[in-house]
This record gives C-alpha cells, sequence and structure tokens, in this order.
C-alpha cells in the first residue's frame, strides 16, 4: 500500500496541533508586571492563520474600502496599544457574534467562515488576563 504518501500529511497534521496548543497558550500577556493597556499586541500567529483565511481578503491594504476604514490589519503594528487592545476586542466580538466575515462572504466562501474554536481562540487572545471569563 502507499502508505509512506500519508506520513507528510501526519506531520502536517501534528504539527499544526502543537502549534494550535502553543498559540492558545501564549494567548495570554507574557508580562503580568505590565498592564494589558500598556503592552502592544501582536497578532499571534494562531489568530493569523485564521485571520489570513477569513478576514485580510478585506481588512488588508488594497482590500475592502468600507472594511479598511475600521479595521486595516496592515498597520497593526502601528497602532497604539490602546487602540490594539479595542481592535481585538471588536474582532473577537463580530466574530462570536457572527457580524464578521460578513454573510455575502461566508455564503461565498463556506469553509473560510471560523469555527466557534477559532472565533475562541481570537477571543482569548483578545482578552485581556484580567479580564477571563469562567
Ligand atoms: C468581504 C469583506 C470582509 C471580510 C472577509 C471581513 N470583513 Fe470585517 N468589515 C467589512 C466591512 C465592509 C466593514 C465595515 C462595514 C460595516 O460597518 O458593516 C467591516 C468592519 C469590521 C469591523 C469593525 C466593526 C465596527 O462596527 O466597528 C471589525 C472589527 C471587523 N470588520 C473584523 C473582521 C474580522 C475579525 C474578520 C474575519 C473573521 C472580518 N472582519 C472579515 C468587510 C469584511
Amino acid at each position: 500500500m502507499k502508505k509512506s504518501i500519508l506520513i507528510p500529511f501526519a506531520i502536517l497534521g501534528i504539527v499544526f496541533l502543537t502549534s494550535m496548543i502553543m498559540n492558545y497558550s501564549s494567548a495570554q500577556p507574557l508580562l503580568p508586571s505590565q498592564k494589558d493597556s500598556q503592552v502592544s499586541k501582536p497578532i499571534s500567529s494562531g489568530v493569523m492563520k485564521i485571520m489570513e483565511r477569513s478576514c485580510t481578503k478585506c481588512h488588508t491594504e488594497g482590500g475592502n474600502g468600507m472594511a479598511l476604514m475600521h479595521l486595516n490589519l496592515s498597520n497593526w503594528d502601528k497602532f497604539s496599544p490602546e487602540k490594539q487592545a479595542g481592535k481585538a476586542k471588536d474582532m473577537c466580538k463580530m466574530v462570536s457574534k457572527g457580524k464578521m466575515p460578513p454573510k455575502s462572504f461566508r455564503e461565498k466562501n463556506p469553509g473560510a467562515t471560523p469555527t466557534v474554536e477559532e472565533s475562541t481562540l481570537i477571543c482569548n487572545w483578545a482578552t485581556p488576563v484580567q479580564m477571563v471569563k469562567k
């Protein structure tokens, strides 16, 4: 049988799962002495992966004009920590309420709609440690 063909896929799967778990655990700020609002909040690679599939088409340079007015992910690094925290919260809200990506986009790209796990990942990244709900 062609078992050897499956091995690269198995490895890919393991790497992917491991990186998901690592992103999940690093979603909380690493520096407890600093307040969340003062620390720049890079987009974690787990969140970025979801957004590349579901958001960046409209929300990065060259995307949808209206979308960019609200959120331009290409400029994320230039946002102040306060702005990043606010936008991150908005992103969590939009995704978990099912408002983003927009309905028409979901219908055209059913595979690009974030799953419940994925929106949880975005929200865990977005929510400051002191606000984590039970
Ligand atoms: C098909 C294009 C498109 C995609 C894909 C898309 N958006 Fe948007 N987004 C828009 C548009 C257009 C607006 C502004 C229009 C509006 O206010 O409804 C917007 C607005 C927003 C806002 C600001 C909302 C507000 O009221 O301030 C946030 C936050 C946001 N999007 C996050 C996301 C996230 C996170 C994703 C991926 C999960 C995403 N969007 C995917 C088009 C898109």
